[in-house]
């Protein structure tokens, strides 16, 4: 029986989804009940679920059979900062304003002695704010993206990559019979992760990541380098966030005064319709899209997600607050929040990775 003078704990997963939420959400739950025999109180929709006082006491049969299972049966949202939350309308358009206190008090009436916040780092954000306004917070790294300069790897990473290697696997097949060159856009915001990871896997003759910029004549360069050797076909992999040779990003949606509500999205139409028309090379696009943070988490991402979720109940259970669990060197560890989101991790265009695919033959477009 423990000690310490928690209670009941309250989690609450913001951001995107991503696989592994449910093995968090498991663990945190089951460490609770089991070892320490205290409640979980688990916050719905993310953030938006603190304002609307939206939750439900956890019990043993809401977070049995979820292991495998993708999403998070909590809900989310990428949408509702108590810091700048909506809080009206003026001539059509949206009003923000701080309701941070009024999320403290909602708190305080969950009767929650801490609060694990599980998200990528817009959410781990959030949640050092509270914590900073007094609630006790510990936070765990979610995020399909792997941007997080604070832990090696995060989980949904792991399934993520899983899934874009299997789409560049059968894009090789249906290029080679066609001798066509094929496109895959991969998500990923501003970090190149899952594009490294998956062109690598994948053997991606071409990867096209932010953090190196590219032009069309060296794309062009390495397909006709191909086609003299024999090699009709070539697989470029685009990360969403790829900077056209012009300096621009692509978006879908861009949300100028709120960079966390654009979507990227386009690059890969542009490089396709680009390379077709420069060089006449004939081109298919695909955009992968949410198919990468759907479905089964892999055994990795469930294997960390669950380490995470019993680190955090123990930093809690111990009072340290303000705390990231995290994977460093192969161990779970924890690292101020304060620190966990100063820096977002990039792939280094210099690093071992890039020198790993150049050495193979890779190009980056550079
Ligand atoms: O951060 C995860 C992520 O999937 C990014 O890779 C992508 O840019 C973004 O979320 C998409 O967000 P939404 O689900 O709001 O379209």
């Amino acid at each position: 029986m423990s000690t310490s003078k928690i209670k009941r704990l309250g989690i609450l997963t913001g951001g995107g989804d991503c696989p592994g939420l449910n093995a968090v959400i498991r663990a945190v739950a089951k460490t609770a009940f089991n070892r320490y025999n205290i409640e979980v109180l688990g916050i719905t929709n993310g953030f938006r679920g603190i304002m609307e006082n939206e939750h439900f006491l956890l019990n043993d049969s809401h977070v049995s059979g979820i292991l495998h299972r993708g999403g998070t049966i909590l809900g989310t949202t990428n949408r509702d900062n108590p810091f700048r939350y909506p809080v009206g309308t003026e001539n059509g358009t949206t009003v923000w304003g701080d309701v941070s206190d009024q999320a403290m008090a909602n708190l305080k009436k969950m009767e929650i002695e801490a609060l694990i916040v599980v998200g990528g780092d817009g959410s781990l954000i959030i949640g050092n704010e509270l914590y900073k306004k007094g609630i006790p917070v510990v936070g765990i790294p979610k995020t399909i993206d792997n941007d997080l300069s604070a832990t090696d790897i995060t989980f949904g990473f792991d399934t993520a990559l899983n899934t874009a290697t299997d789409a560049i696997d059968k894009l090789h097949t249906t290029a080679e019979s066609h001798h066509r060159a094929m496109i895959l856009e991969v998500m990923g915001r501003n970090a190149g992760w899952i594009a490294l990871h998956s062109g690598m896997a994948g053997g991606a003759d071409v990867i096209l990541i932010p953090e190196i910029p590219f032009t069309y004549d060296s794309i062009y360069n390495k397909i006709s380098d191909r086609q003299n050797r024999g090699k009709k076909f070539s697989i470029i992999v685009v990360a969403e966030g790829a900077t056209l040779p012009d300096g621009d990003l692509v978006y879908q949606k861009e949300v100028i005064d709120n960079p966390h509500h654009s979507k990227l999205g386009g690059v890969a139409d542009i490089v396709g319709s680009e390379i077709q028309k420069q060089f006449g090379v004939e081109t298919r696009v695909t955009v992968l899209g949410h198919l990468q943070r759907g479905g089964t988490p892999t055994p990795f991402d469930r294997i960390l997600g669950t380490r995470f979720g019993v680190k955090a109940v123990e930093l809690a259970m111990a009072g340290e607050f303000g705390k990231m669990v995290c994977l460093c060197s192969g161990a779970i560890q924890s690292v101020s929040m304060e620190d966990a989101v100063a820096v977002q991790k990039l792939v280094r265009a210099d690093g071992e990775l890039v020198r790993a695919a150049k050495s193979v033959g890779t190009s980056f477009g550079d």
